[in-house]
């Protein structure tokens, strides 16, 4: 028989990206095979993001598209895993009663269980927390936090994907019910993961070539583990990965301003391989409105915060989320927003209308007042500013010299390539060597230059810069590109699973 197929499409942040790269390693030690149309798949896999009502329309509109597929060839599997299935629950099957399969964040662990058990019975099951399907009842719930342990342990390689840069799990779920939000409803409380397992991952991480590890949470900075009895907060974290052979480069998305200690900043100071860039969501500019968030800070002790990073960091690199058009925001509000936007002088800001989700405090106890052409018009107005601000951070960096990973070949270098291929040329004398890589402070830097730099640390000297962009030139190298060791075999998982955290370790 030939082996089983899947296509997988992620939807959302960087935690969803990856769960699905751990869901495609378990998909792939179990014999079965990526292809890039679900026209070609036996099992087809949405992961999907509910933080934004469009997200999830998203969604519903790639499974309206597979209702004739499934019609003409029943036996293949449609599944909704994530933020979604989570949130949703069995309203999915009422809205695309063709999907067979639910499986929440927090049961991942799981899923090549279920898609068996949907060949099995040939019925519709569902792995969401608090209900478990009939098959899985007899696993003891005990047991529950080692498997999801053991799934982000397991990191299988998937074939064709870069092992370059590596997202780390740090934290699961979110105890801060931001009224907007429905994280918390769909990934949990917080746990944060043993430090060692961590430290673990990005060991076994570098031996397979990863040079730059992102350590995820949605309040990364709130990390606080156990271990021997004694606490693990983040800065000693940082330090800890900070340590580990062969990784060159730590970052870590996203930070709660409230919750942050400034041991997190002396040790961006002290560690050199400390990315200089914080993603820290400010939401709103306006007192009042972040009272209504019930985000626990106020502007001015952000503004403080933002100011202390600058003096503990100078070259920090500072992004941020923000939300348009939340419950009763005025113009004065909205004013307040641009005005902290300018003072804080951001690299990169990430601008949100306001969505209403279900079951969120905001959603129960506040109207959605803000008029739809008024939040999109708020929207393209803070992005005009950011572009302004954005353009003058980046322009300040021209003459200077900055590190740079680099990552490939530039969008354009590769859309070059393709129409040269599709022209049959011999793609010995590329038309572009355009490179492309990133600085500590995540400032995206494209320059010449030949392909043996990929995976390289280089210093490029900045030429001229775009609000998005940094253009330059090779000035040195700074460490070559390692050649990674061939993959272990498949199925091999050469960690060990510690003892299951107790929950709600803080
Ligand atoms: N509507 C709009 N944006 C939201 N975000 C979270 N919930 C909502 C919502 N209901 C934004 C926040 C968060 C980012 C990931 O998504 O800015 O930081
Ligand atoms: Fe959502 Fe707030 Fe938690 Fe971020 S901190 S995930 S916005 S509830």
């Amino acid at each position: 028989m030939p082996e089983p197929t899947y296509y997988l499409e992620t939807f959302g942040c960087q935690m969803n990206v990856l769960d699905s790269q751990l869901v495609e390693g378990q998909l792939v030690q179990r014999g079965m095979r990526r292809v890039d149309s679900f026209r070609d798949a036996d099992i087809i896999l949405f992961n999907t993001c509910s933080v934004r009502q469009h997200a999830e329309d998203k969604v519903l509109s790639r499974l309206g598209q597979l209702k004739t597929l499934k019609r003409r060839r029943p036996e293949t599997i449609v599944g909704v895993i994530g933020c979604m299935a989570e949130r949703e629950r069995e309203g999915v099957f009422i809205k695309a009663p063709h999907v067979d399969l639910l499986c929440g964040p927090g049961e991942l662990n799981r899923l090549p269980a279920l898609i068996d058990e949907v060949r099995d019975r040939q019925e519709q099951v569902v792995a969401l927390a608090g209900s478990l399907s009939r098959r899985t009842e007899v696993l003891q719930r005990a047991l529950e936090y080692d498997s999801l342990e053991a799934l982000d342990l397991s990191r299988a390689p998937v074939a064709g994907e870069s092992e370059l840069q590596s997202y780390i799990r740090v934290q699961r779920g979110c105890d801060k019910f931001c009224t907007y939000c429905v994280v918390p409803f769909t990934r949990g409380p917080e746990r944060s993961r043993p430090a060692e397992h961590i430290v673990q991952e990005a060991r076994l991480l570098a031996q397979r070539g990863c040079r730059e590890v992102t350590l995820l949470g949605q309040t990364v900075n709130s990390y606080l583990s156990q271990e021997d009895g004694r606490p693990v907060c983040f800065a000693q974290l940082l330090e800890r990965v900070h340590a580990v052979d062969g990784i060159d480069r730590v970052r870590f998305v996203t930070s709660f301003p409230a919750d942050w200690d400034d041991d997190i900043f002396r040790v961006m100071r002290d560690c050199p391989k400390i990315c200089t860039y914080l993603h820290i969501p400010a939401q709103s500019g306006s007192d009042r409105i972040l009272k209504a968030m019930r985000r626990t800070y106020s502007t001015a002790d952000y503004l403080r915060l933002m100011d202390t990073a600058r003096r503990f960091v100078p070259d920090v690199s500072l992004a941020g989320d923000f939300i348009v058009g939340f419950c009763g925001e005025t113009d004065a509000d909205f004013a307040a927003t641009i005005d902290l936007v300018r003072r804080v002088r951001y690299q990169n800001v990430f601008v949100f209308k306001y969505s209403p989700r279900p079951g969120t405090a905001a959603d129960r106890n506040l109207d959605d007042d803000v008029p739809a052409d008024v939040k999109l018009q708020r929207n393209h107005e803070l992005l005009a500013v950011q572009h302004e601000v954005g353009l003058a951070q980046k322009q300040s960096l021209v003459g200077q010299t900055v590190e740079v990973l680099v990552e490939g070949y530039s969008k354009l270098a590769r859309r070059l390539q393709e129409s040269e291929q599709d022209r049959g040329t011999e793609v010995t004398q590329r038309p572009s060597r355009q490179l492309v890589g990133r600085t500590p402070g995540d400032q995206i830097t494209v320059f010449n230059g030949d392909e043996s730099l990929i995976g390289a640390l280089a210093r490029v000297r900045i030429t001229s810069a775009s609000a998005l962009t940094l253009f330059g030139e090779v000035h040195a190298l700074v460490s070559p590109r390692r050649t990674p060791p061939p993959p272990p075999p498949a199925g091999l998982t050469p960690l060990r699973v510690l003892g299951a955290e107790p929950s709600g370790a803080r």
